[in-house]
């Protein structure tokens, strides 16, 4: 939920701090701030210099501008704040000192014992901050006997919680210590010098080579490599790892807003998801990463998709595809009910934890609670070398490239995408026959034709979120597989525009909802072409008759359905089970363009993060 970001090399730090943080303030942007250890020999002592704002990473610049000179040296970290423990303030911005002003630490995660910690510190300590990361500080320099990573490594052993953890101190002119437990941190590899981050998007610039540590690793790292250990302070070797973005790839590429080149990447993204893993001749997929055995995978008598936010609604759409193809009875769960809950599992249960970050704590939290009991894990993740893509047995990759904007669009497609390739290939395991798969799988091979035909109507639904910017509350609504695709529009108008909506399974409508129906709550309704048209196409007249404005979503060539709308988004057919792949797509241009009109920072709506760390 913070972006970290050390440097130690041979070239200036500053420069390259602010532009990682630039990259990594998708993670958390109410304050930021940056430490640089000022190494010249000419100095008499070496000496650490910090500069925090409260805001995003500009308000930092600013006060960056003419520094260079007190803000000189070649090793430093910077830190982007998404505040947990106390409030947006200069403050409580990272980095933080210990006492002597020569340990400095920047921190993503929670310390949970972090009172009982400043307690047991005591009177020796003086606290400037209300942070649970200034606790960890004084506790490292408490343990400080001029070993820098027996320190930190001696301070953890003390810890409850979670960190992704960079420490300097001015004794170590040529290190930096780096620790996680349950927040990422990543090693990148230069000549001659070395990054750590949380994640691999501001390493782009610099280098393709990283490694990630795992959960209770620790590593020093100069400018002639990095070591790394475990809490017991044994060496641990990790595996160097090419990844396969540039950082082209993670610019915008002339769009106003990454959540706009995110929604116009979805073609090209969807055909990695698949590419390489489905099978025309046989009617099947391939999925790799599924390391179970035909016979393991026969032997599952029951699926649980546990996610949160936009992953649960990929979930949501997979229930319907894996029951449907499969015949394996499939829940849903929300990531953060499902551990509290008591879940039935045992060794025939297979759980999917689907996750973009791959670090969203309900969801690690979930899975780990599923390991416990026995199940059969896999990730469908984004993010390579994620927490959960390594926590679990296995799983697929949905190679959606970098998602910066905090609204998740082509994630959820590619999601949806992975989840459909996998009820494909369980159907053809049982019953499904090969020409049933074959037709599965030539509809999945048409869709980025028809994802282009929609996104050449942006204009036209931005000029219906013109016409529709007016009012304060919105209805989704749908039914079957359109449920979640209305879900999914939902969540998406409500977090980049700040508008009130609510997703309804339409036969539900009648139920209390139908209340709400007026000329001041319009309805955006799914009433695309499969088995469930002429009952909502009833609900839709029910909704009109309350005088409730409709815009429908329906599907080409469909005439009789201007009838029933004030206006209409046409969206190209498909087969039912991929009916989310496309008619999400106009959801997500109307909540964009939404956000626009009313002037929303889109990429980065206010209270949420992209990457949810904590609890
Ligand atoms: C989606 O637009 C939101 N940013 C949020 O709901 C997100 O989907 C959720 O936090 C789960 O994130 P994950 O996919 O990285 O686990």
């Amino acid at each position: 939920m913070c972006g970290i970001i050390g440097y130690i090399g041979n070239k200036e730090a500053m420069p390259i701090l602010l532009q990682g943080l630039r990259r990594l303030e998708y993670r958390g942007y109410d304050s930021a701030g940056i430490a640089i250890l000022n190494d010249q020999e000419t100095r008499d002592k070496i000496q650490i210099q910090r500069i925090r704002a409260v805001g995003k990473i500009d308000a930092l610049a600013d006060k960056l501008k003419n520094k260079d000179k007190e803000m000189k040296g070649t090793i430093g970290i910077a830190h982007t704040r998404w505040a947990t423990h106390g409030g947006v303030t200069e403050e409580n911005a990272h980095p933080h000192f210990a006492c002597d002003g020569k340990l400095i630490i920047a921190h993503n995660g929670i310390i949970e014992n972090y009172r009982q910690l400043k307690e047991h510190l005591g009177a020796k300590h003086s606290f400037k901050s209300e942070t649970d990361t200034e606790v960890l500080a004084h506790l490292i320099e408490s343990h400080y006997d001029g070993d820098l990573r027996r320190a930190v490594e001696k301070a953890l052993m003390h810890t409850r919680g979670t960190y992704g953890l960079v420490v300097m101190h001015a004794d170590h002119p040529d290190k930096i210590v780096a620790a996680r437990l349950g927040s990422p941190l990543v090693v990148g590899i230069g000549d001659g010098e070395y990054y750590v981050a949380s994640d691999a998007a501001p390493l782009l610039a610099y280098t393709k080579k990283v490694a990630f540590l795992n959960d209770g690793e620790i590593a020093e790292i100069s400018r002639s490599g990095f070591e790394t250990f475990n809490l017991r302070d044994e060496s641990v070797t990790k595996c160097v790892e090419e990844i396969e973005w540039n950082e082209e790839k993670a610019q915008k590429q002339g769009y106003d807003d990454f959540m706009l080149k995110e929604i116009f990447d979805q073609p090209v993204v969807y055909e990695d998801a698949i590419r390489g893993r489905i099978d025309l001749e046989e009617g099947t997929a391939h999925l790799g990463g599924l390391d179970m055995s035909d016979a393991e995978m026969r032997s599952v008598n029951r699926i649980i998709l546990i996610a949160c936010g936009t992953a649960l609604h990929a979930a949501m759409a997979g229930k319907y595809a894996f029951e449907r193809l499969s015949g394996i009875p499939t829940e849903v769960d929300v990531a953060s009910e499902f551990r509290y809950r008591d879940p039935i599992i045992d060794n025939k249960t297979l759980v999917f934890a689907i996750s973009q970050s791959g670090e969203t704590f309900d969801t690690l939290a979930a899975l780990r609670e599923a390991k416990r009991k026995g199940a059969f894990t896999r990730g469908i993740v984004n993010v390579i070398g994620s927490t959960i893509a390594r926590e679990t047995d296995g799983g697929t990759y949905i190679h959606a490239g970098p998602e910066l904007a905090v609204a998740s669009t082509k994630a959820y497609t590619n999601m949806v995408a992975i989840l459909l390739l996998y009820a494909v290939q369980f159907g053809r395991l049982r019953h499904m026959t090969v020409a049933t798969g074959q037709r599965l799988v030539r509809a999945l091979m048409e869709i980025p034709e028809k994802m282009q035909v929609i996104l050449k109507k942006s204009e036209e639904i931005k000029k219906l979120a013109g016409k529709y910017s007016g009012y304060h509350d919105f209805l989704f609504l749908a039914r079957g597989i359109n449920f979640p695709v209305a879900s999914e529009g939902s969540l998406k108008l409500k977090e980049i525009s700040y508008i009130h909506s609510e997703a309804y399974p339409a036969g539900e409508m009648k139920h209390g909802v139908n209340a709400l129906l007026s000329p001041e709550f319009p309805v955006l309704a799914i009433m695309t072409k499969n088995q469930l048209y002429e009952k909502m196409r009833s609900n839709i007249e029910e909704v009109r008759a309350r005088k409730s404005k409709v815009i429908l979503l329906a599907s080409e060539g469909d005439a009789e359905a201007q009838s029933l709308a004030d206006d209409i988004i046409y969206v190209p057919q498909t087969m039912e089970l991929l009916e989310p792949l496309l008619n999400t797509i106009p959801l997500q241009l109307f909540a964009y363009h939404m956000a626009v009109i009313l002037g929303k920072d889109v990429d980065r709506p206010r209270n949420l993060a992209k990457s949810v760390t904590v609890e």
